[in-house]
């Protein structure tokens, strides 16, 4: 299946998703402020949304995993993949934005800071590689965005649950009962959700990380089950405990943009031993 045709860019860059989560979650807002999301993403942030939701059927999703998850593209290092990630910049203002691994830096550096373990680190330095998805032709929509699951009902606590009305699941009877496909708590592993950055470099980096490090590469954009506590019932209770990691994962993902951009020369030696400590020299993408 053919990944529908997108005419233009919905977001000028992937920063711009990733900020309207940050301004959605700002620290200390309320309830009521947090329903008034819709006031604050502005109109190609509600583009990506109403793409995003019109085409993430779950039969998109199985051919995305068939083509991407078989790892048969290349063999590459982190350090390749994190340079050619970083060839990905936005147009529109490229001497203001941090650039990808800055991001990866910015992250990482904050739970390295906080005194966490290596591992931990080196989930915050490789969490959104899986972006470079972008750079072999797949469109915004199905890299970035809140991820959820296919094949069942749509939680309201995705948002703009609205533009799911376009989707042709939700002609589908089957996929739009509380448990669709899936048996009640079945597990997470059991389960498919939404394509993009976060599964494929689940996939990539699995056989390499502590299982808390995978849960927070693959589940970290499920904001509708770590910030909203929905779909408890397709997960099992190892599940529940390893969302600790994904929710404490989320602030460093989120709020570590500082004002300062991260060394990268002083800091690679660090990042050098960190990564060689996990990954051999090339590993499939
Ligand atoms: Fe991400
Ligand atoms: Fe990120």
């Amino acid at each position: 299946m053919q990944a529908p045709e997108t005419s233009s860019p919905a977001l000028k860059n992937l920063e711009e998703w990733d900020d309207f989560v940050a301004k959605r979650y700002r620290p200390g807002k309320s309830q009521s402020e947090f329903r008034n999301y819709k006031a604050e993403a502005n109109p190609t942030v509600t583009e990506f949304y109403r793409q995003n939701h019109a085409h993430q059927t779950l039969d998109f999703v199985l051919a995305r995993r068939k083509e991407f998850c078989g790892l048969a593209r290349e063999k590459k290092s982190i350090w390749e993949m994190a340079e050619f990630l970083n060839t990905l910049v936005d147009e529109s203002d490229p001497d203001t934005d941090l650039t990808q691994i800055e991001h990866l830096l910015q992250t990482s550096e904050a739970i390295r800071r906080d005194g966490h373990a290596r591992w931990f680190v080196l989930a915050g330095f490789v969490h959104d590689l899986g972006k470079v998805l972008c750079l072999w032709g797949q469109p915004q929509w199905a890299v970035v965005g809140d991820t959820f699951p296919v094949g069942c009902a749509w939680s309201d606590q995705i948002v703009f649950p609205e533009f799911f009305a376009a989707n042709p699941d939700s002609q589908v009877p089957e996929y739009q009962t509380l448990y669709g496909i899936y048996e009640p708590n079945c597990g997470l592993e059991k389960v498919h959700l939404s394509w993009g950055h976060d599964e494929y470099i689940y996939t990539v980096t699995r056989d390499y990380l502590p299982e808390p490090a995978q849960y927070i590469l693959r589940y970290h954009s499920f904001y509708p089950a770590h910030k909203h506590g929905a779909y408890g019932h397709l997960m099992n209770s190892h599940d529940e405990r390893m969302f600790d990691w994904v929710r404490k994962f989320n602030p460093y993902d989120l709020y570590s943009k500082g004002t300062e951009r991260p060394n990268f020369k002083e800091l690679r030696p660090y990042y050098e031993d960190l990564v060689a400590e996990f990954f051999p020299d090339r590993i499939a993408w």
